[in-house]
């Protein structure tokens, strides 16, 4: 498969001393939804803005469709749909109008623009509003009418720069299910700081912190590693006796007391984990405690990703000279 995505060594420095991307190869392939995941300011505007050629990068290359984007490559960008974070639109426009001019941006003929933009209103559920000013919209809104101008061109490459930002469930949730509805042929990159968002849509999640790639990879692979090696307990009886001989068992790694009857254990990521649940479901039978639940806890994702940054943070050194 050829990625529609690829950079190689992307560095952006900011006034010759802020690193906002440092190195970065990334790797984005055909039919994907790849997810760039990081908190704010790690870097995930200044990466987009640099794939798109709307900034230039202070070293290294950025390819879309095998070819290099620069500033010029409009051919390239013409085969892009983009949505900025936060976007503004001309306030007196219409959803129609606004789309028709885009639509005469990206040259389409009257009719193909008709029948275009009739379509995208009605799938990103603006019909209600499509004669309305668009300065009277809500933030849910915006994004979708922005959805629609970046699906304007039937783009190959859909760009969406934390498409969620700013909105309330009901309108996180309205815009991944529409995320989640797209053509299954289109690639789609998407940045979040919301792991949780990322994971409902995402095929592959890239995390980013402070510049760097810290993982990539298939989501599938993110969640096997994040659920399968915690597990919350929640027990009944004394608990200093079973936590005192928790860590005894092979391939705990440790435990956090969450309350005065609840636990979560982490285990080794590659470790069997019915083997790990049995071993810990004996324990509790051995010290006389009741078991009230037990889950791989989800809640933990959070923490899975607070901990990668943690991780990488503390190999910083380490790796700067395997690099
Ligand atoms: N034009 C600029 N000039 C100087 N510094 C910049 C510029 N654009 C971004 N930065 C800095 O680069 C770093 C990365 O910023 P960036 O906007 O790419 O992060 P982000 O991951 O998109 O964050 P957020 O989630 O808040 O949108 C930040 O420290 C930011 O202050
Ligand atoms: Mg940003």
């Amino acid at each position: 498969m050829n990625p529609v995505i690829e950079t190689e060594n992307l560095t952006k420095i900011f006034a010759d001393k802020l690193i906002a991307v440092n190195n970065l190869n990334l790797e984005v392939e055909e039919g994907s939804i790849y997810g760039l995941l990081g908190p704010n300011g790690a870097g995930k505007t200044t990466i987009i803005r640099q794939l798109l050629g709307l900034i230039n990068p202070t070293a290294g290359v950025v390819k879309i469709f095998g070819e290099r984007m620069t500033p010029n490559s409009s051919n390239l960008r013409e085969r892009i749909g983009y949505l900025s974070t936060n976007p503004k639109f001309p306030p007196k426009m219409t959803p129609i109008t606004y789309l028709n001019f885009i639509g005469k941006l990206f040259c389409l003929s009257k009719s193909e623009r008709t029948s275009r933009l009739s379509s995208l209103i009605r799938s990103v559920d603006l019909l209600h509003s499509a004669s309305h000013q668009i300065k009277d919209f809500s933030t849910g809104m915006i994004t979708r009418l922005g959805l629609a101008a970046a699906m304007m061109n039937r783009p190959d490459l859909l760009i969406l720069d934390e498409p969620t930002s700013g909105l309330d469930p009901v309108g996180r949730k309205s815009t991944l299910d529409l995320l989640e509805e797209l053509d299954s042929k289109k690639t789609i990159l998407v940045s979040s700081h919301i792991l949780s968002d990322i994971e409902r849509i995402c095929t592959h999640v890239g995390i980013i912190n402070e510049g760097k790639l810290i993982y990539s990879g298939p989501i599938k692979e993110m969640k096997k590693y994040i659920q399968s090696n915690r597990f919350r307990l929640e027990l009944e009886g004394d608990m200093d006796a079973f936590c005192n001989r928790l860590v005894s068992i092979e391939g705990v790694v440790d435990f956090k007391r969450l309350g005065e009857f609840t636990l979560e254990i982490r285990f080794v990521s590659d470790s069997p984990v019915l083997k790990m649940v049995l071993a810990v479901l004996n324990l509790i039978v051995e010290c006389g405690l009741d078991l009230i639940s037990i889950n791989s806890s989800i809640s933990s994702i959070e923490d899975a990703f607070l901990e990668l940054i943690e991780e990488e943070e503390s190999l910083g050194f380490t790796r700067a000279f395997k690099n």
